[in-house]
């Protein structure tokens, strides 16, 4: 009985999986805020303003822009409320400026350099370089894309990757999707690999704020 029972496990999981593209795919769209050719519209205009500037300029630059544009949806840019991820053995520094049920904004990067795997996602995710680049290939492909600043690197639902930052590299980072299930790999390097109790609660709690703060505003 209970064999039997396992047998259908599979079965859930792909019915589960398959219901989960198609909500994904015909309603949550209806809730976004954010349109990726609209940010790497306010990206590029950002890096003209910003020609030859230094990683804080840049962002603090990109942040005004952000905060202009999408009011409070956005959490203005500061350098305090940074943390760390360690996620797929990667690791980086990122800033959050928008946390929901469907979707964040982040300031990614890395001042040392960073590779690792990006993980399988139920979201889209949008990659717009600010400052150097990033190298990233699916299995089997055996020459790296390389995506140089103001371009956008689209990694479909489901999808994954090995990628690379060199030193000094940065992008706009928005995910759409089911983002609570993108915080168990956000947060598991954390918790099993660096053992950090302090960056994880940061992580915690600037994701919980923000998305309780953007629940109030009425955004899911
Ligand atoms: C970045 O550039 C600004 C403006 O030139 C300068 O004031 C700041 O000290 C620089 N920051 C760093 C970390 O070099």
């Amino acid at each position: 009985m209970n064999l039997l029972k396992l047998a259908f496990l599979p079965v859930f999981i792909y019915v589960l999986m398959s219901v989960l593209e198609i909500v994904k795919d015909k309603y949550l769209p209806a809730l976004y805020i954010f349109d990726p050719v609209e940010l790497q519209e306010i990206v590029s205009v950002t890096l003209k303003e910003n020609e030859g500037a230094n990683n804080t300029v840049i962002v603090s630059s990109l942040g005004k822009h952000l905060s202009a544009r999408y009011g409070d949806y956005i959490k203005d840019i500061n350098f305090d409320d940074w943390c760390f991820s360690n996620a797929g053995g990667a690791m980086g520094t990122f800033f959050i400026l928008h946390a929901s049920l469907t979707e964040y904004l982040i300031v990614f990067g890395t001042a040392t350099g960073t590779e690792g795997h990006t993980g399988h996602h139920l979201a889209d995710d949008y990659f717009i370089i600010l400052s150097e680049q990033q190298s990233a290939a699916y299995s089997g492909q055996l020459d790296a894309t390389i995506y140089k600043p103001g371009s956008m690197h689209h990694l479909p639902y489901l999808h994954c990757q090995q990628y690379a930052m060199p030193p000094g590299g940065y992008a706009l980072e928005l995910a759409q999707g089911y983002i609570p299930t993108m915080l168990l790999f956000g947060f598991a390097d954390s918790v099993f690999s660096t053992i950090d109790p302090f960056n994880l609660w940061g992580q915690v709690k600037f994701t919980l704020i923000s998305i309780v703060k953007n629940l109030l505003l009425g955004k899911i």
